[in-house]
């Protein structure tokens, strides 16, 4: 049963992505973003099959359960999420996001993701429109709106895909959270923001940065409420 919980929706929150961390010293830097006061962290798992990249598998994730006591936000870039979600669950993920291109049965998916006990989202690509995940996206935590293409950090934010998040707003009403994925920074988070997202990933803004305070305290001053 997973330790950590999903902050309830009504609150800004930010998931620094480990992908643009140092892999050779994580726990580090992630006791670097902790420190800093954010809740929750994003894992980046992708398979060299739905992304054309590889990152880290559950193995990883359960070393770094014993180094933090951040949300383990896990985002699942991988063709076959229903095999490998129970193990990533079991290494001490408390919130997993699979992709609907990658699940026949959603609704199935969810349900049984929360019978493992953790909090679920859906993610779609930029692409993909949002009638792919409008049955299944108010059963979930969470829905995660990609701004970049998946599978690298540091990519140019696409505000076309960003917008879409207007509409999910209207489908999830105010107790879902909406996390945005790719490119956001101090300069695109007051759009996404105003779009209705809640929850913002952060790599390269955060971890490409030497004063990981600073790089987080730069995005919560850009909110538009402050
Ligand atoms: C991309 C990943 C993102 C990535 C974002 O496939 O899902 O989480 O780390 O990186 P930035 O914030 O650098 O665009
Ligand atoms: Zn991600």
């Amino acid at each position: 049963m997973t330790q950590f919980k999903l902050p309830q929706a009504g609150t800004i929150e930010i998931s620094p992505s480990i992908l643009s961390a140092d892999f050779a010293k994580l726990a580090a830097e992630i006791a670097d973003v902790e420190a800093a006061g954010v809740k929750m962290l994003h894992l980046d798992i992708m398979d060299g099959h739905f992304v054309p990249n590889i990152t880290f598998g559950p193995p990883i994730v359960a070393k770094l359960r014993k180094c933090s006591n951040l949300v383990f936000d896990t985002h699942l870039m991988i063709t076959d999420p229903e095999k490998y979600a129970p193990r990533f669950i079991e290494a001490g993920s408390d919130h997993i996001t699979f992709h609907i291109e990658t699940v026949s049965d959603p609704v199935a998916f969810v349900e049984h993701l929360h019978s493992l006990g953790v909090t679920c989202g859906v993610t779609l690509n930029p692409e993909t429109p949002v009638e792919t995940i409008e049955a299944v996206a108010p059963l979930c935590d969470m829905v995660l709106v990609m701004t970049v293409h998946p599978g690298f950090g540091g990519q140019k934010f696409i505000d076309e895909a960003a917008r879409k998040c207007t509409r999910i707003r209207q489908i999830v009403g105010d107790s879902v959270r909406i996390e945005v994925d790719g490119g956001v920074d101090p300069t695109t988070t007051p759009t996404v923001i105003e779009y209705g997202a809640d929850t913002l990933v952060a790599g390269n803004a955060i971890f490409g940065q030497a004063d990981r305070t600073a790089a987080i305290n730069a995005i919560k001053n850009a909110y538009p409420t402050n």
